[in-house]
């Protein structure tokens, strides 16, 4: 019996939750697993009507969970920053979901703004370390709001902390059994710090791994390679920032937000998934937003629990429908609506 513990969240994000919720539940019944969940209202709107943020004893109910999926957050009318740290950087650190996995795949060729890029050439994996580097908050100001004023943000890598991100990159392209190949995507040239270290610790761990190829990106020419040669990629392993921009570029040649899941991970603890997209206000309560990555999210999450074979049929089955049904993967665009397309997913799947 899986315990799933549901973060619907702020904006679309409770109407996506719905959706992958349908599948799971559809998913449960064909594969015969048991789940149940429980919702926990973490959001910009119980922000504004409470002051309340995610909290130690929220972390430690949570700890009692075998996963969590999430929608979005963020509400336009909280400044920027206050969910974003009180809740989802709160959660990934507390939990100490150090890696964010996010695929990168291509379904079918009509929804890549790359010209004559097919399936094939766009499969790969940006592991990216999720617990330190220039999201760790260590910084300061000096003389703040003078003309002298200076702005310190500060990028934090432990040896550990490095290590045990590289370490799952080599397992995942070794699991993968693809290209066999990783590409650390770095800024050697100018970080001479945190990068030698990355460097360092990538050689060393990489002598354990002989069967799998390295490669090494500057992370600008990286941007590059993702519109040029996309095929060049396997599994790419980098820092918490430069993951960040990477797979938002990496959503976009697959097809974009509307497809695009990742996994938050505590290969030890529990681990969050949740389309990568944000909240959407402007989409929000019209049913049109594309419920398909929290749909696929929902697909990485079984994988991770250990349900392989389901995990395998909801992506086969979102294949299916974006070579056949889906018109486009964009919001108020998809030919169906939000709950169709859940729908879709269900009828299919089964
Ligand atoms: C993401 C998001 C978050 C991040 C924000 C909302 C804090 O952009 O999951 O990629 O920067 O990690
Ligand atoms: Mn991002």
């Amino acid at each position: 019996m899986y315990k799933i513990a549901v973060i619907p969240g702020d904006g679309t994000g409770p109407e996506v939750v719905n959706e992958g919720l349908k599948v799971l539940a559809a998913a449960s019944k064909k594969f015969s697993f048991k789940y149940e969940t429980k919702f926990f209202d973490f959001s910009g709107k119980r922000y504004l009507k409470t002051g309340k943020l995610v909290d130690d004893s929220d972390i430690a109910e949570l700890k009692k969970y075998n996963a969590i999926y999430l929608g979005a957050v963020g509400d336009p009318d909280v400044k920027p920053g206050i969910i974003e740290t009180g809740v989802l950087l709160k959660l990934r650190f507390a939990l100490d979901q150090y890696i964010n996995l996010r695929p990168v795949k291509l379904y079918n060729s009509a929804y890549c703004p790359l010209k004559d890029k097919k399936p094939e050439d766009i499969d790969f994996v940006v592991v990216r370390e999720n617990s330190e580097g220039l999201y760790k908050g260590m910084g300061e100001f000096k003389d703040k709001g003078t003309k002298e004023e200076v702005a310190i943000q500060i990028s934090y890598n432990t040896r550990k902390g490095v290590e045990r991100c590289i370490r799952y990159a080599f397992e995942c392209a070794r699991k993968r059994n693809k290209k066999k190949k990783l590409t650390l995507c770095g800024k050697t040239n100018v970080l001479t710090y945190a990068w030698d270290l990355w460097q360092r610790t990538f050689n060393e761990v990489a002598a354990e791994y002989p069967d799998i190829a390295t490669d090494y990106a500057h992370v600008d020419a990286t941007t590059m390679w993702f519109v040029k040669n996309p095929e060049r990629f396997d599994v790419i392993v980098t820092d918490n920032l430069f993951g960040d921009i990477i797979t938002d570029l990496g959503a976009m040649i697959q097809g974009g937000m509307g497809i695009a899941a990742g996994g938050n991970i505590n290969p030890q603890g529990v681990s969050m998934f949740e389309p990568i997209g944000g909240s959407a206000p402007k989409y929000t309560g019209k049913n049109v937003i594309n419920p398909l990555a929290a749909i696929c999210a929902v697909g990485m999450m079984l994988e991770n629990l250990g349900e392989a074979e389901a995990a395998k049929a909801i992506e086969k089955t979102v294949i299916g429908l974006v070579n056949k049904d889906i018109k486009s993967l964009a919001a108020g665009k998809m030919g169906y609506s939000t709950t169709e397309v859940g729908d879709l997913v269900v009828k299919n799947l089964a």
